[in-house]
């Protein structure tokens, strides 16, 4: 007998060892459930076996799994409430042995032909979270080693089932990690915020199931950026709460729900939204906020709250893009029209010079021609006459290598090559105040030093300009230039006291001089400050690094 009783232990010792090893096979719940209740069925020749799981309210248990139940049964076995016999095991954390079932058949009519029933605890960290009824046909008196052998079996299900939603948490959350990813690398290479905020739209509503998403800038007055809600109007109450609530926080990401807040935030109800979540984020110097809402009840997860969290930083660093992008190509739009300019600008000059040639020293050397054939010959017949003639031709001839000379200095100074451009500068200042145009009082102080001809060319021409657009434009009697070299800079001020111009109303007009300065003084380094007013003259600033390994000073 005893025999007999030992040889039964070792048998379920051994099934219930199996049913362990099948539950660790596997982590997902359906899976497990099958094999636990399967080997269950199979060691104490039950007939049905149900798992039931309280719901997340505790209100009901919801069946996560059969087992010989017919099908017309199932649908009404599906959710139980919990004044059932399970009611009380989970009530009591204890197992409920039902012997006799015929008095409950009325209650429970899909459970009529099962005789008797055995409803153990399922239970995860010392909580009873779900029942597992086991059914036999026949009326059965169960062994203590019965009951503990599917309590056992209980007690691995709950264990079981808790590492299977863990694991089903980690994969959600891995894919969440994957999605956001692949979100990242999406809006990192979107440079246009024309295809930007769509995408970003199109992403959000499928990785956060959101309805509603704006994209705000906080301020005094908040400005809608984006809104994936057409013809969206947004009451201003609303912007002025959102406002001072993200102003007072703007570290925190806020979460909203219907009925919380109704007189405060009545888009609720405009949108239809039960939920919101609002994620500020710094972009420039303003505040921004992204704001997702949704209609489902399905509240978003933590994890879900970091992701978004982390997905701003995406979108400032995506707006930061963009814009640079903007900025890039407008400096590259702004670079070929002044190629261009600078191209027409080289053509006219040419056209100039040729013209000037053509004026003077052709006419004149084609003067000189004939006069000298004149003299080949009449020098025998009348030397006197010729000699007049040929003193003349001398002195024509002289004008026009001093004419030649003018022309050759326009298109290089030649003062530059040997006085560098501070001697050049002097000389321009001469020859205005010689003509008496304009006086121009030049000072120069510190020790000059020589830079490359290019760098030399370029300052020459920018000072060329400041006192062209004086005589030009400011109506002023005379101009300053003052040029200060210390051991490792130069600073340049031209300064004049005229009418003086509003600079900011030059933007995106066809200032080309003031332009062409200014991409004279960026192509060589340095940095130039425009300072105008109407009424209180003008003021150019430039500074440029000498550099003492050999840019500033060497000069062949
Ligand atoms: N010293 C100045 N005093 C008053 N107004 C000035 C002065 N310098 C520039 N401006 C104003 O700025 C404008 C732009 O100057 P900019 O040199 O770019 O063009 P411009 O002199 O009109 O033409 P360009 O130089 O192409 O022949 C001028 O038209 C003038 O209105
Ligand atoms: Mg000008």
């Amino acid at each position: 007998m005893n025999n007999e009783r030992s040889s039964t232990a070792v048998t379920r010792m051994q099934a219930l060892s199996k049913v362990a090893i099948a539950l660790s096979e596997t982590l997902s719940l359906d899976q497990l459930l099958y094999k636990a209740v399967a080997h269950c069925i199979e060691i104490l020749n039950f007939d049905a076996a149900v798992v039931y799981f309280l719901d997340t309210e505790g209100q009901q248990f919801v069946a996560s799994h059969f087992h010989g139940i017919d099908h017309a049964s199932i649908a009404q076995l599906q959710t139980l409430p919990t004044d059932c016999i399970g009611g009380i095991v989970i009530k009591n954390g204890k197992t409920v042995i039902t012997e006799n079932l015929a008095p409950y058949h009325q209650q429970r009519p899909q459970v009529e032909g099962f005789a008797s029933l055995l409803s153990v605890p399922i239970k995860a960290r010392k909580q009873t979270i779900g029942v597992l009824d086991v059914f036999s046909k026949a009326y059965r008196d169960f062994s203590p080693e019965d009951i503990t052998l599917v309590e056992s079996i209980g007690m691995q299900i709950g264990v079981a089932s808790e590492n299977a939603k863990l694991f089903e948490s980690i994969a959600s959350v891995t894919g969440k990690l994957r999605e956001l990813v692949q979100l990242n690398q999406r809006l990192a290479s979107c440079l246009h915020l024309d295809s930007l905020i769509p995408l970003l739209t199109s992403e959000l509503a499928s990785v956060f199931k959101a309805n509603v998403s704006f994209l705000h800038k906080v301020g005094e007055q908040a400005v809608l950026i984006h809104s994936s809600v057409a013809d969206s109007d947004i009451s201003a109450p609303y912007e002025k709460q959102v406002n001072t609530l993200l102003h007072a926080e703007p570290d925190l990401i806020h979460v909203y729900h219907e009925n919380e807040n109704d007189s405060l935030f009545p888009f609720f109800v405009q949108f239809n939204m039960k939920q919101a979540v609002y994620v500020p984020f710094v972009y420039g110097d303003n505040l921004h906020c992204l704001l997702i809402g949704k209609s489902s009840d399905e509240p978003w997860s933590a994890t879900e709250r970091e992701v978004m969290e982390g997905i701003t930083k995406t979108i400032s660093l995506a707006l930061t893009n963009c814009y640079l992008f903007q900025e890039v190509e407008k400096g590259r739009e702004q670079n070929s029209n002044l190629r261009a300019l600078q191209i027409s600008a080289q053509e006219k000059e040419r056209q100039r010079i040729a013209q000037e040639i053509h004026d003077s020293i052709n006419q004149s050397l084609s003067g000189i021609y004939f006069h000298l054939q004149y003299c080949r010959d009449e020098i025998e017949d009348s030397p006197q006459r010729v000699k007049g003639i040929l003193d003349k031709l001398l002195l024509i001839t002289k004008e026009n290598i001093n004419e030649l000379r003018h022309v050759i200095h326009d298109l290089h100074p030649l003062a530059i090559q040997k006085f560098g451009f501070v001697g050049a500068v002097d000389e321009l200042v001469k020859t205005f105040s010689l003509q008496e145009i304009i006086q121009i009082h030049l000072s120069v102080s510190g020790q000059p030093v020589r830079f490359k001809p290019e760098v030399e060319i370029h300052l020459y021409r920018v000072i060329q300009e400041c006192v062209n657009n004086i005589i030009k434009h400011a109506g002023a009697g005379e101009a300053f230039i003052r040029m200060t070299f210390d051991d490792v800079k130069l600073s340049i001020v031209v300064e004049d006291h005229g009418c003086g111009f509003e600079p900011q109303k030059l933007k995106g007009s066809h200032a080309y001089g003031i332009m062409g300065m200014e991409t004279r003084v960026r192509d060589i380094g340095g940095e130039m400050v425009l300072t105008s007013k109407p009424g209180h003259g003008t003021k150019i600033e430039i500074s440029l690094q000498i550099d003492l390994r050999g840019g500033g000073v060497d000069h062949e």
